[in-house]
């Protein structure tokens, strides 16, 4: 199943083509898939290049403890279809600077970053990433002795779209669905807040 963008300009074909889906077929993703994905995190911007990112990744099939102890921290919703998935992870950021532990106010916004681009490696494969963040982060935190300084941002179930059918008939309703977006006018501005750009 495909649920392209319909977009009003061009846009490149792999972010027309991304979205996140709830049904997963059962297919492996190799380590090598999981490693290029997370190096184009890797080489993601990032203020004073302090790379504030850290991710917690397990593989269903290889990894199938971690991968149930992230799942368990999920919300029901998101549990009833991420357990599918291929792949689950976790992204966290640092809060403090190394250099002198000062506050890093940028750290979540370098996590985003690096999560989108990390995204669009993976659609480069085939592989959809769906992102939640209805889950229990002090379970997190607690069962994977996350340090202080860290907090968690976002779950991720990584896997290639399956059959909406394997769904239940609320969320194969909501797969199904068409994906809206507000429109330019109104979140790209020219002259006045509100007034919209005119090139
Ligand atoms: C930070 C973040 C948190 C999200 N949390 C959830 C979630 O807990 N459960 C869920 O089903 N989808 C979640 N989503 C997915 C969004 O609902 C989805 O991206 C949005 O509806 C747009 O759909 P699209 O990604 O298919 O374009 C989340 C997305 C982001 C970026």
């Amino acid at each position: 199943m495909k649920k392209n963008a319909v977009t009003n300009y061009v846009v490149h074909p792999l972010i027309e083509a991304r979205w996140s889906p709830m049904a997963f077929e059962e297919q492996q993703i190799s380590e090598q898939q999981i490693r290029s994905i997370f190096e184009a995190a890797r080489w993601s911007h990032s203020t004073r290049n302090e790379q504030p990112w850290r991710f917690i990744v397990a593989n269903r099939l290889s990894h199938p403890k971690v991968f149930k102890s992230i799942l368990s921290a999920l919300d029901e919703t998101n549990q009833a279809w991420a357990v599918r998935s291929s792949v689950l992870a976790i992204s966290f950021a640092k809060k403090n600077f190394d250099e002198d532990d000062s506050e890093n106010r940028h750290a979540w916004y370098d996590v985003g970053l690096a999560t989108a681009q990390l995204t669009m490696q993976a659609s480069q494969y085939g592989i959809s990433i769906h992102q939640m963040t209805d889950f229990d982060t002090e379970k997190v935190c607690s069962d994977f002795k996350v340090p202080e300084n860290y907090e968690p941002v976002v779950s991720m179930a990584f896997g290639f779209v399956g059959n909406p059918k394997t769904l239940t008939a609320e969320l194969e309703k909501k797969e199904r669905a068409p994906r809206v977006r507000i429109p330019q006018p109104k979140f790209v501005f020219g002259k006045r807040w509100g007034s919209p750009f005119v090139g």
